[in-house]
């Protein structure tokens, strides 16, 4: 079905010019962005957004890393997209990513792993309406 899955290309790749390199794997593997802007997160605005982290050992480093420079919010609309959006990501961490993925070309490390990508439809829902309005989705 056609599905609306929500992407961020993070501070290590906004900071080395790499948001149209990524852009081009989720177009050239079927995903259209509807909606993208390019922002810095507050502390407050990160730790909401991954408020589920809030308990790991990571959740300092992640928040700290998420506004440590710009990055780009995007809703990415396709044939099942959010499944689509995450093969085109590859695993999160980077070591483990398949040749060609995003994650596997760009990413640093676990942390700085180039791109955030929705992983169910509720959380898509969820995190799209944190960051947009019905009005800038235009499909
Ligand atoms: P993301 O999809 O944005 O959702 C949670 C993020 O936590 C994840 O991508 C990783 O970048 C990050 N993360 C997961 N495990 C670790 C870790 N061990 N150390 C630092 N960051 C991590």
């Amino acid at each position: 079905a056609l599905e609306r899955t929500f992407s961020i290309v993070k501070p290590d790749a906004t900071k080395r010019n790499l948001v149209g390199q990524i852009v081009a794997k989720f177009e050239e593997g079927g995903l259209r962005v509807i909606a993208q802007k390019r922002i810095q997160l507050t502390l407050a605005q990160a730790q909401t957004f991954y408020g589920v982290h809030s308990e790991r050992p990571f959740f300092d480093e992640l928040c700290e890393f998420m506004i440590s420079e710009p990055i780009v919010v995007q809703v990415l609309e396709g044939e099942n997209a959010i499944a689509r959006n995450r093969e085109i990501m590859g695993a999160t961490n980077p070591a483990e990513a398949v040749a060609g993925t995003i994650r596997k070309e760009f990413a640093l490390s676990i942390g700085e792993n180039s791109v955030h990508g929705s992983d169910a439809p509720e959380t898509a829902a969820e995190e799209i309406a944190f960051f947009f309005s019905g009005l800038e989705l235009v499909g």
